[in-house]
């Protein structure tokens, strides 16, 4: 059955240290509750703390306080339940997208036979569209290219969630909506916890479940969530046509507007208080 508190964020708080060494809660009292294989975006103005969330939840990034629970279990570092995919995939150059990928299930996988392993690598290149360009290197492809190589390492891996950290961002609008349509693919057939941010509204429209819109930092949290009620697997020209996507698509660029004007008028005030430092 569903596990509909799979991802539970309660009460998240991040503290980085200003120039003159005063803890500033960028992140402070974030709550978001995400059953199995939803996928919910997050959006928000720039400098919010929309990575620093997400990073947190990878493990990679300390937790000033309160908690993040994945599938039962509370977040205190890396693991490869979670895998993470960033703007750009990172890869190693002198290795071709095989051996890129096959790195991360070598180290996930480590007694599995060499063929289970090769067909695991093979299978997920193939989903993302590469069955043809797996055993060419970075240098030989294209941005796009790099980056499905980037999301198969993240399949490969098997996660129970999957963290996308403006995956598209480098890319140009065409190969962005194939690899939007990539990822719901995979989706629509492995139904991972997905996290997106994005900071695309079209794009958090059509591929998401909710989206997540949060406030300004300092003391940044969730301000309004919105459901996306389109049924699944998604159709592209079908959603375009449906007047409600204009009016979702309006109801964000509503609130970022408004998180916009919020922001010009914190400028005109003096700075945030710090908090105490070790929060
Ligand atoms: N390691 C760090 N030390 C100090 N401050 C940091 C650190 N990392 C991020 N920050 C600050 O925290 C705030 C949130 O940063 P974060 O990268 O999470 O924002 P974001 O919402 O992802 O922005 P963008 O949309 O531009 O990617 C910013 O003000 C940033 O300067
Ligand atoms: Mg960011």
């Amino acid at each position: 059955m569903r596990n509909a508190r799979f991802l539970e964020i309660f009460q998240l708080v991040k503290a980085y240290p200003n120039p003159f060494g005063e803890a500033i809660r960028v992140v402070d009292g974030f709550d978001l509750i995400v059953p199995q294989g939803e996928l919910v975006s997050i959006i928000g103005h720039s400098g919010c703390g929309k990575s620093t969330v997400l990073t947190m939840i990878a493990g990679l990034n300390a937790i000033s306080s309160g908690g993040i629970i994945v599938d039962g279990h509370e977040v205190e570092g890396p693991a490869p339940n979670r895998a993470v995919v960033f703007q750009s995939p990172c890869l190693l150059p002198w290795q071709t997208a095989f051996e890129n990928v096959m790195l991360g299930v070598k180290s996930v996988y480590p007694f599995a036979s060499k063929k289970d392993r090769v067909a695991l690598v093979e299978h997920n290149l193939a989903l993302v569209g590469l069955a043809e360009s797996m055993h060419k290197y970075p240098r030989e492809m294209s941005g796009g290219m790099q980056q499905r190589v980037g999301i198969a390492r993240a399949i490969a891996l098997q996660p129970k969630v999957l963290l996308l950290d403006e995956p598209f961002g480098r890319l140009d609008s065409l190969t962005r909506m194939e690899l939007q349509d990539v990822i719901l693919g995979i989706l629509d057939r492995q139904h991972i916890t997905t996290l997106l941010i994005t900071h695309d509204v079209d794009e958090a429209v059509y591929m998401s479940d909710r989206v997540v819109m949060m406030t300004n930092g300092p003391g940044a949290k969730v301000g309004e969530i919105m459901h996306i009620d389109f049924p699944k697997p998604r159709d592209r020209l079908k959603i375009m046509e449906d007047a409600r996507f204009y009016g979702y698509r309006e109801r964000l660029l509503r609130f970022l507007d408004d998180c916009g004007h919020a922001k010009e008028a914190a400028k005109k005030k003096p700075a945030a208080t710090p908090v105490a430092a070790g929060v």
